[in-house]
């Protein structure tokens, strides 16, 4: 199986520079926000999308300082989201630890997911990144709209695989595009090449979603974060909505019925796991998200061979067997 570690040497001296680079681009003389900013810092994540971004800039050139702010602007960006679904989706643990709403509660986290985004627009607009803003900008509108449109489904349970897809294709596959599309373009890629990295970063990112949602499931270890999530707050992902598909009508509404009354109740979530489970959902939003995955590496196959070709390769395998 492929980890991270196979994949950050390449990128290593990138990354490092990140890393100070992050931590200053969130500095502040207000007290409560240094003790918060300190703390997201040191419980940081994969750090996947900085290291799409220097692997898409490589594929075509070499990383510099704009692939830098591109790759910091996206992680302030990922990280107010993080901070603002915990809240949205009350949880209360991320990353293996407290989330910033289970520990300064959740009028704190709003602001402090703002004070990121508005950090990162500022160092972006700081350096006149024009292009960089437009992709980013499009995808955080996107992710605020797939947001809401799945709260809207949360509420009516009545949701089709194809406004699943359209879900997940804002909420996350849309940043994970800025990030291949800005990488490209940091190094002064034309727009033809921008648009199909764009293409290629959609394509990963549903597969991404879909591995979140099926590990969501409960793949029996520590993601880091709790699981049967989804089905507390009333998501139904690929796997369900497929169960649902391929159950007769009684048996659909029994279980839909206990997630609208009953969703917050162990014996429930557990429930539906087995049902999901027994109805082939789980082996079906795997084959999907392979699927996907599959469509992203034909358009990565278009590029010449190169270190950092076989490296996004392997990145490409790590969305789709990564246990966190
Ligand atoms: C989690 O993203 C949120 C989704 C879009 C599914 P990551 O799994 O990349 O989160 P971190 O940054 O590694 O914690
Ligand atoms: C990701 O969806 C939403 C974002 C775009 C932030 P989830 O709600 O499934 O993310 P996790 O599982 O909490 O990380
Ligand atoms: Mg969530
Ligand atoms: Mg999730």
């Amino acid at each position: 199986m492929v980890t991270l570690h196979d994949i950050r040497p390449l990128i290593g001296t990138e990354l490092d520079e990140f890393e100070v680079r992050f931590r200053a681009s969130m500095k502040s003389s207000v007290p409560l926000l240094d003790k918060i900013t300190y703390y997201l810092i040191k419980r940081r994540g994969k750090q996947l999308r900085p290291m799409l971004v220097f692997l898409s800039a490589g594929l075509h050139g070499k990383p510099g300082d704009s692939s830098h702010r591109a790759a910091a602007l996206i992680e302030l960006l990922h990280t107010a989201t993080l901070v603002h679904d915990d809240v949205v989706d009350e949880t209360y643990r991320r990353r293996g630890f407290f989330s910033i709403n289970a520990l300064w509660k959740n009028k704190v986290a709003v602001l402090v997911g703002d004070y990121l985004l508005s950090r990162g627009l500022l160092m972006a607009i700081d350096s006149k990144e024009f292009r960089l803003l437009e992709l980013v900008s499009t995808a955080v509108k996107k992710m605020s709209e797939g947001e809401l449109l799945q709260i809207e489904k949360t509420r009516k349970l009545d949701i089709t695989e194809e406004q699943y897809f359209e879900i997940i294709s804002c909420k996350t596959a849309s940043l994970v595009a800025a990030c291949c599309a800005s990488g490209a373009s940091s190094v002064g890629m034309d727009e033809a090449t921008v648009q199909k990295m764009w293409d290629m970063g959609e394509m990963i990112g549903m597969a991404f979603q879909l591995k979140d949602d099926l590990l969501d499931f409960g793949a029996g270890e520590d993601i880091g974060k709790p699981i049967g999530t989804d089905i507390k707050e009333k998501k139904m992902s690929l796997p369900l909505i497929y169960a649902l598909q391929q159950s007769p009508y009684v048996e659909r509404k029994k279980i839909i019925n206990n997630i609208k009354n009953h969703s917050k109740e162990p014996e429930v979530i557990e429930e539906v796991f087995k049902f999901v489970k027994d109805k082939g959902g789980l082996v079906y939003a795997q084959k999907t998200m392979t699927d996907y995955r599959e469509k992203g590496r034909n358009i990565l196959n278009e590029l010449p061979e190169s270190q950092y070709k076989k490296a996004f390769n392997d990145l490409i395998n790590f969305v789709t067997e990564r246990n966190n």
